[in-house]
């Protein structure tokens, strides 16, 4: 392995352990070298494996040839304005993509088939079947028809949901109704009664999930309100208007896995919100036995020459 070949992970919010030791297992012979501790001789460095690595960093080794997000949002790297001009590529894997799926089923089926409810029977040891519309009769909103999106879409309408997605290009999605643009945007959001969001955050998308646009969503449909799933990232949601929508009965739920700040602060009203769901940025966790085969593919690609997968179009953001 030549000199100008170490793999730097640089690694905040995660166990960086864990990462390093998988990509010492797989990677053998490669020198890895591991940022705050081991960086070694900066020069030497030619790819970066990161997950919100602190600004100005990356742009401290003048041989770095990739920068490689170990997860699939890379939000936190395209605000540094320092970022080196190396192409981007993020993490598009299967695994990451089912846990997505997984969490956006679960809390659509949570909604739709009131299981806060029979909880909430549960616990007063009541013994009453609710009236229960079939899924057909629902109409869930997906934001997002990029991977993990249009993954989640397919899945809910495999369960015979009727599904609406939204995206920024047109897109043509069997058994999905599409809509693209801030023209079309309208036209998704008064036929949805869920709405889940797996946007990224980009200039356009920060603060989307705001009054006007869940004033928009459905209330009259088969679940008798409308309700939010956020996965995407905290800076789409305006947490204060998801607040006053839950409280003047414009949304009936939300699930929100990602949070303006986090962790979410522990006065924040949201976790105690009768209507509310809150995970810890849990939905689709990126996981090193799963993920660091996938970074280390692509490394050998570009070696060979060849184009690698998942690069981020920086201008559009994601
Ligand atoms: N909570 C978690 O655990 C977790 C885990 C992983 C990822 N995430 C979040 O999920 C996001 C989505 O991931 P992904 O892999 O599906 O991303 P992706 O493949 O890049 O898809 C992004 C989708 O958003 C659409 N979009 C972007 N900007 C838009 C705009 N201004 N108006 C309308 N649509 C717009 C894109 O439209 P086009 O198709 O037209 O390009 C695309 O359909 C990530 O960015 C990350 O923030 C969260």
């Amino acid at each position: 392995m030549t000199a100008s070949s170490a793999i730097l992970l640089a690694i905040t919010g995660w166990d960086p352990q864990e990462w390093d030791a998988r990509f010492r297992a797989l990677a053998t012979g490669r020198d890895i070298r591991l940022w705050p501790d081991r960086i070694g001789d900066p020069d030497n460095i030619a790819y970066a494996c990161v997950w919100k690595p602190p600004h100005r960093l990356l742009a401290q080794f003048p041989k770095l040839r990739a920068i490689f997000s170990l997860g699939a949002g890379v939000d936190a790297l395209t605000a540094d304005l320092s970022l080196p001009p190396v192409p981007l590529v993020r993490i598009v894997d299967p695994d990451l993509t089912m846990r997505m799926t997984e969490y956006v089923v679960l809390q659509v089926l949570m909604v739709h088939r009131q299981q806060r409810r029979y909880d909430a029977q549960q616990r007063e040891r009541i013994w009453r079947e609710l009236p229960q519309p079939a899924a057909h009769e629902v109409v869930v909103g997906v934001m997002g028809l990029g991977v993990l999106g249009a993954a989640a879409a397919a899945a809910l309408a495999r369960l015979g949901f009727r599904v609406a997605g939204w995206s920024r290009a047109a897109k043509l999605i069997d058994g999905i109704e599409t809509y693209c643009g801030p023209n079309q945007l309208d036209a998704f959001l008064t036929r949805s009664e869920i709405l889940v969001c797996l946007l990224p955050h980009t200039p356009a998308t920060e603060g989307i999930l705001n009054s006007a646009v869940l004033h928009r969503l459905k209330r009259d449909g088969a679940l008798g309100g409308a309700y939010l799933i956020n996965a995407g990232r905290g800076s789409l949601q305006v947490e204060a208007d998801i607040l006053a929508a839950l409280d003047d009965g414009t949304l009936a739920g939300a699930t929100l896995d990602v949070f303006a700040t986090e962790p979410l602060p522990v006065d924040s009203p949201l976790w105690t919100h009768p209507n509310v769901t809150v995970t810890p940025h849990a939905a689709a966790a990126s996981v090193p036995d799963a993920l660091v085969e996938n970074v280390l593919r692509q490394i050998a690609r570009f070696e060979r020459g060849e184009a690698m997968e998942n690069v981020v179009n920086l201008a559009a953001g994601y």
